[in-house]
């Protein structure tokens, strides 16, 4: 069985970061659940529609046209062809996806696409229910956390990267509003699986919540 490695938790938490960097170690395939959600939402906001229209976004995520392309060592993500990268990352991108995340029919639309992911040598998800729905037999689970304050720091940061403004009491209560929307929502709640490892990344480095995972993935091996 292909091996996957799933972590899931709160926006914020450090879970994209922590994620390409255990594939890029192992030499696994990366799947950013996250991305696939922003991207319809984007879609549907370039169509014009209402992100609460369930049969239309959900019909935006069958038809994705994305692309995910290493270039040197990032990763540019394409939307119908054109380069969404950055835009993928800004807030109108993260506030949409939260919206269309909790439409059950979008979900749906996006499972097989997730699953398509895992090929061989492994597999490294990222998102709210990797561990949960999508790969529910993954080898590892890791349920990544860190307190609301920190990870609006962390945010504040990647936006001032970005040359967005930054309000930091605002982006507070932004990702407190996303973590009780994602958690409240009937299809697929953001909540850790029953066999997933916590960790709070509050007081942790990157490189020492990724030798956390490693060591987990060594542990689960032998
Ligand atoms: O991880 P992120 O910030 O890129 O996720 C954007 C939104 O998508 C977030 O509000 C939760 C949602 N999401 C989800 O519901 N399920 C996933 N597997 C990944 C993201």
């Amino acid at each position: 069985m292909i091996p996957v490695i799933t972590i899931d938790g709160p926006s914020g938490a450090g879970k994209g970061t922590v994620a390409r960097l255990v594939a890029q170690q192992l030499g696994w395939h990366l799947l950013d659940s996250g991305a696939l959600y922003r991207l319809t939402a984007l879609a549907g906001i370039d169509r014009g529609f209402d992100l609460n229209d369930e049969v239309a976004v959900a019909s935006c995520a069958r038809a994705l046209a994305v692309a995910f392309r290493i270039v040197e060592d990032s990763v540019v993500i394409e939307l119908d062809g054109r380069d969404v990268t950055t835009r993928v990352r800004s807030e109108e991108a993260g506030m949409g996806a939260s919206a269309v995340a909790a439409l059950p029919a979008v979900r749906e639309a996006l499972f097989d696409r997730q699953r398509q992911f895992c090929q061989a040598p492994g597999l490294v998800a990222d998102g709210r229910d990797m561990g949960t729905t999508i790969f529910p037999n993954a080898l590892v689970k890791i349920f990544l956390t860190a307190s609301a304050e920190a990870r609006a720091e962390r945010r504040a940061k990647q936006l001032i990267q970005l040359g967005e403004s930054v309000s930091l009491p605002r982006l507070l209560e932004d990702i407190k509003a996303r973590d009780e929307r994602d958690s409240a929502r009937s299809a697929s709640p953001l909540k850790p699986a029953d066999d997933a490892i916590l960790v709070d990344s509050t007081a942790l480095s990157i490189e020492q919540v990724v030798a956390c995972v490693l060591s987990e993935l060594v542990a689960k091996q032998q």
